[in-house]
């Protein structure tokens, strides 16, 4: 089977994108990583992505007069790429809803908590305040709605009670590391379905195991 043309949009470090080329670069994965876009010219991310002879490119948004042209500009360089799939990845900008539905079903958002909970910046501290015992990490569909849509993929990572926001978004992100690479396994495949709010996995071993913490 073909593999399916796949853009990562980043903003930063862009660890998660790092995870979903390596991912990529194994000879049965069933997505191939065209382009990585950022829309700052300094993201670290960028120095990994071309040693990977990835296609770069920067679309700065301070740049343009607003953001119907930033997104207009994204756009020309996706199709440019023949794109098929977008995974966003640390990317810091928010999409209207122009732009996301025209890629509906074809955009993937990695946020780090277990959605719906959690929306927005500064998940970590903000778990932690609440005290809540496990946070978490979710692969979704992108929608118009700030970190809404169909969840495809989530990471359950217990909260500790000696965790700082940097010890917790350490553990988490190793979560997100492995989920965002099957997120991706599982849609290139043809594996995810999506009806009404919800996606569905086809031809996956349901989870029958729950876990507490502290741990019983
Ligand atoms: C990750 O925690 C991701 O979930 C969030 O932003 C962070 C980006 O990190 N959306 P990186 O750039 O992928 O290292």
């Amino acid at each position: 089977m073909r593999n399916l043309r796949t853009a990562i949009l980043i903003s930063g470090r862009g660890s998660n994108m790092e995870a979903l080329v390596k991912a990529a670069g194994n000879k049965d994965f069933p997505a191939e990583i065209v382009l990585v876009l950022s829309n700052r010219p300094e993201a670290e991310g960028l120095k990994f992505a071309k040693k990977a002879g990835i296609p770069t490119i920067v679309v700065d948004h301070t740049k343009f007069e607003n953001r119907d042209e930033f997104e207009a500009a994204i756009d020309e360089h996706l199709k440019a790429a023949k794109t098929e799939l977008v995974c966003l990845a640390g990317f810091m900008r928010v999409l209207n809803a122009t732009f996301v539905n025209r890629w509906r079903d074809r955009i993937l958002n990695i946020h780090p908590s277990l959605l719906p909970s959690f929306r927005g910046l500064h998940t970590h501290e903000r778990v932690l305040e609440t005290g809540v015992k496990f946070t978490g990490a979710t692969v979704h569909f992108v929608r118009p709605e700030m970190d809404d849509g169909p969840i495809i993929i989530q990471a359950a990572v217990p909260v500790n009670p000696d965790d700082n926001p940097e010890t917790l978004a350490a553990r988490v992100l190793e979560y997100e590391h492995k989920i965002y690479p099957k997120a991706l396994r599982l849609v290139a495949e043809g594996k995810v379905k999506v009806s009404g709010g919800r996606a569905a996995i086809l031809s996956e071993q349901p989870s029958t195991k729950g876990f507490s913490n502290p741990s019983t």
